[in-house]
């Protein structure tokens, strides 16, 4: 994402090796990483999933079958402005989130508010694979098998009272952990995110916790991120802490910074320019230098529509940003 800074098209593509060694080295709780079949020969050297901690996970049907982004690409060019505001930060620098011990708050409109330990709010999920696209409102896009469940079948365990109308999520706020944090030409701390209560009960939108069957790596938004497949990226807030139920819509951290720019529904809309760019088209990112250059239509709702169209029924889209 930019702050009053024209579309990302540097490709810094070939992520070194030793930026990978970095990222291992503090993925001590991973026992293995890579990735085979997918990886084109560019990413030989870098190391597979082996380990697959989610290997139970069960296939889904709202899974793409799209080839996924290579593992190398989708966890070393990544958007966590905690971390710092290029694209190679998050990498270099999240080692620094302590992800366990880990705890969610559940506040607001629901029966049985509190703090519950990672553990617990796992504990009744099944997980699923999940293979989705992701269109980054920059204009690039990749896919990524999450792993994952339903953020429905969470909410409604700790039973939403008639008056929650919207979901507001936030991010861990801790500059020692998050350096990003002490930037003074950055966002707004905690990033805060937030759904409308039919758009959180949709069987699309997930919690996530791995990724390409292992255990969500920290830049990606270990350990609990969102993922709202029909949605701009900026939506799937990453390192969740609190889940709050409420009855007004609640503020968003890139609406909070640009409005003018960024709103609240960000759903992907190829006839909605961004006041700077175009959203017609985007590039998906993992063939490689100029692969990476080659531009595709971009879908309304990221080709989701006919699951979530029905969701804005009566909204004008041409606005609805
Ligand atoms: N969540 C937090 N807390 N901080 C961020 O900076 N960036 C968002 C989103 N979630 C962001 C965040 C943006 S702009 C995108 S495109 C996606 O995360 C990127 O997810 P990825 O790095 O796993 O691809």
């Amino acid at each position: 994402m930019l702050i009053r800074r024209p579309p990302d098209i540097k490709t810094a593509e070939i992520t070194p090796h030793s930026v990978y060694q970095n990222r291992r080295d503090f993925m001590r709780d991973i026992a293995g990483v890579a990735l085979a079949g997918v990886a084109p020969a560019l990413w030989a050297d870098v190391p597979e999933p082996s380990n697959k901690d989610f290997a139970h996970a069960q296939k889904s049907a709202f899974s793409t079958e799209e080839e996924p982004t290579p593992y190398a690409k989708a966890t070393s060019y990544n958007n966590f402005y905690e971390f710092g505001t290029d694209k190679s930060d998050p990498v270099r620098y999240a080692h620094s989130l302590k992800t366990q011990p880990w705890s969610v708050t559940i506040a607001g409109e629901v029966e049985k508010p509190g703090t519950y330990t990672l553990e617990d709010i796992l504990k009744p999920h099944p997980l699923e694979e999940r293979i989705y696209r992701l269109r980054c409102v920059e204009t690039w896009s990749m896919v990524i098998p999450w792993i994952g469940f339903p953020l429905g079948e969470l909410l409604k365990r700790f039973q939403p009272t008639a008056k929650a109308k919207y979901v507001a999520f936030e991010t861990l706020q801790d500059p020692e952990q998050m350096p990003g944090q002490k930037s003074l030409f950055s966002l707004n701390w905690p990033y805060v995110e937030g759904l409308r209560m039919d758009e959180a009960m949709h069987p699309l939108s997930i919690l996530a916790v791995g990724l390409y069957g292992e255990l969500m790596p920290k830049q990606n938004g270990a350990p609990l991120r969102l993922v709202v497949p029909w949605k701009y990226g900026f939506k799937s807030i990453k390192s969740i802490v609190k889940i709050t139920l409420q009855e007004t819509q609640p503020p968003t951290s890139w609406n909070l910074a640009t409005p003018q720019e960024y709103g609240f529904y960000a759903n992907v809309n190829p006839a909605v320019d961004h006041p700077r760019w175009s959203q017609k088209k985007e590039r998906r990112l993992g063939g490689g230098f100029f692969a990476d250059l080659i531009k595709m239509e971009t879908q309304p709702f990221n080709g989701y529509a006919q699951q979530v169209a029905g969701l804005y029924q009566g909204m004008d889209l041409h606005k609805q940003f």
